[in-house]
């Protein structure tokens, strides 16, 4: 299970890991910063003797020195800020794309289940809008934290070396900023993270919309439709006005706090000066005014972004969220296969999904190069008890035996490059015909067209080509021939295990003949393992394995299982198989 992240300094030093590759980049990028934005708290300092100099009339030379020394402070100011963006550009953009790419490497390790648990347009939403999030927080929170503490130092060393009095009025504003951050925190912290996750929900129901578009359309339900979407919509919408609100005030709170702690410090120093309770210049009233100017700013540029600060906190949480789950298929150390035999078998396999026992105590002994056939009602448990031999599901009790060998003590990934695997519903990518047969290995084109041949696809291959592309998701393609596709990708990897799951529930007779006779063609050759309900398809196993509510009730050949008369011979004399 995932756990949830519980604190801030958590999300951020989980930021700083993923930042430490780049720090030297950083402390060019701070450095650099350090001298471009001197200009703020240096020219204070110089502008207040200028104006001394004014009061004072004279002498001259004091102006060429503090108008040189501006200038200087000011031209650095370019090339430091071309260094900065720069280097922390460069590293900012990799942390985003390090963030992307262990996420889709974490994604690819975990568990079906997990998969069934978390929607797809979620995992999309995080991989896509969380890290840009804290792409943006970096980019614009970094030159604010920077600027503002420099300032923040500067103005208090120069303000202490010369108005040490004017330290104590600074330290009550201090404070104030801090209280007004941590109060804000809190309340933005709640609400950024209902946003977050209304967004996301928003963003699954957009994908299952435009997945069910022909159905909605079909149906004339489209208002209907729109109006679950729509409802999802209001939803974040009220999200979004709360979380604005929030964010308003506040912006619009520190803004005259600030702004009211300004002018009083304007006050105090100019009667300080004019009753002299305290001997300071013209220019030093100046000075310290500009220097509020500068701490106000900051802190107000700071308030300003502590709502992507706590949206890219959020989006970290988020990530972290899918990068702690343990919710793993463990490889790393375990033994690796290089080839396999093709036996399997189950011992007391049982399989709960959701809470409910979809597969109960499974005992099956497949022998290698035979080929099982799995046939039983819909919701019986016959993909389940597939996606359980292929390792995608793990078993709650009971385990899988590859050659004899626990699959946990197995790397099954070296196990399944002898494996091939046919879905209920074909799985095509936006690519090539080409592309779709190889999937992930070097593609041979001979062997390719060989393969689609013995899927019954040779005219599509006559016609357009290996390079034809499909369309998203193979939509350029009818759904019997996308079937035969998925065949021959199976084919292509030239398996010793092939499962294929209701694999030719979609084709013509014509078809199903030319993949029979492919399959035959393998008989006992390969461990074929398939759900079918084809009678055809069926009677041609070694083994016939009938479940009804995820347990085997019977097996036993097409002759065997007749003579029984059981739960197999009704479903073939009740014409339940075609
Ligand atoms: N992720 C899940 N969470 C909870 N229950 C699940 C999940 N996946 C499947 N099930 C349940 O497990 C049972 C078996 O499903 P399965 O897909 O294995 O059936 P099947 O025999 O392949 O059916 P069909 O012939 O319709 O393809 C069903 O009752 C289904 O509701
Ligand atoms: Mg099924």
């Amino acid at each position: 299970m995932s756990k949830p992240l519980q604190t801030e300094a958590g999300a951020i030093r989980i930021l700083l890991r993923k930042a430490k590759p780049f720090r030297k980049d950083y402390s060019v990028a701070i450095i650099a910063f350090l001298l471009k934005d001197s200009p703020a708290w240096v020219l204070p300092v110089l502008t207040a003797g200028i104006i001394d100099t004014v009061v004072a009339k004279g002498p001259i030379q004091n102006l060429y020195l503090f108008g040189g020394l501006a200038l200087l402070v000011l031209v650095q100011n370019y090339p430091m800020n071309m260094i900065y963006v720069r280097k922390s550009s460069l590293a900012t953009r990799s942390i985003a794309f390090n963030l992307r790419t262990s996420l889709t490497e974490h994604l690819q390790k975990l568990t079906l289940q997990f998969h069934q648990r978390v929607s797809s347009s979620i995992v999309q939403t995080k991989l896509v809008r969380d890290v840009e999030n804290i792409e943006l927080m970096i980019q614009q929170s970094l030159p604010i934290a920077l600027s503002g503490t420099f300032s923040l130092i500067g103005a208090l060393v120069v303000v202490a070396l010369n108005i040490p009095i004017f330290l104590a009025v600074f330290g009550l504003v201090i404070p104030v900023g801090v209280l007004l951050v941590v109060i804000f925190r809190r309340k933005s912290k709640s609400k950024n993270e209902q946003f977050r996750s209304q967004v996301e929900e928003f963003s699954a129901q957009v994908g299952e919309l435009s997945s069910m578009l022909p159905v909605v359309r079909a149906h004339a339900i489209e208002s209907s439709a729109t109006a679950w979407v729509n409802q999802s919509a209001e939803q974040l919408r009220r999200r979004g006005l709360e979380l604005d609100w929030l964010n308003g005030r506040f912006g619009a709170l520190a803004w005259l706090s600030y702004q009211i702690l300004g002018v009083t410090s304007l006050l105090v120093a100019a009667s300080f000066s004019i009753f002299e309770v305290f001997p300071i210049s013209a220019g030093q009233v100046v000075m310290v005014a500009t220097y509020f100017g500068v701490i106000m700013g900051t802190a107000i540029a700071l308030l300003n972004i502590l709502p992507s600060l706590a949206k890219g906190i959020e989006s970290i949480r988020s990530i972290e969220e899918v990068l702690s789950s343990d919710d793993l298929e463990r490889n790393e150390g375990k033994r690796e296969l290089s080839t396999i035999s093709g036996a399997i078998s189950l011992r007391n396999v049982s399989v709960n999904l959701g809470g409910t026992e979809v597969l109960q105590d499974i005992n099956l002994e497949i022998p290698a190069n035979q080929t099982y056939a799995f046939v039983g009602p819909s919701g019986s448990g016959k993909t389940t008890l597939l996606y359980t031999l292929l390792g995608l599901v793990r078993p709650s009790s009971g385990d899988v035996f590859f050659d004899s060998q626990a699959m946990n003590s197995l790397d099954m990934r070296t196990v399944r490059r002898h494996v091939a695997y046919v879905p209920q519903e074909s799985v095509l990518l936006d690519g090539s015909l080409r592309d779709n047969v190889a999937l992930g290995l070097p593609a041979d084109d001979q062997k390719i067209t060989l393969a689609l041949g013995l899927a019954n696809l040779g005219t599509l291959v006559r016609h357009g080509g290996l390079d034809q592309t499909l369309g998203r998701s193979g939509t350029r393609l009818s759904v019997g021939q996308r079937q035969r596709l998925a065949i021959a990708r199976a084919l292509y990897r030239e398996p010793r295990v092939l499962v294929l799951d209701e694999a030719t529930s979609a084709l013509d007779m014509d078809s199903e003949r030319t993949i029979q006779k492919t399959l035959d063609g393998l008989n006992h050759e390969v461990t074929v393992i398939l759900v079918a309900h084809r009678l055809a398809t069926v009677r041609a196993a070694d083994k016939i394995c009938y479940l009804e509510n995820g347990r085997v009730i019977e097996i036993g050949n097409h002759q065997e299982l007749m003579e029984k008369h059981g739960a197999y011979y009704k479903m073939v004399e009740g014409k339940e198989m075609k």
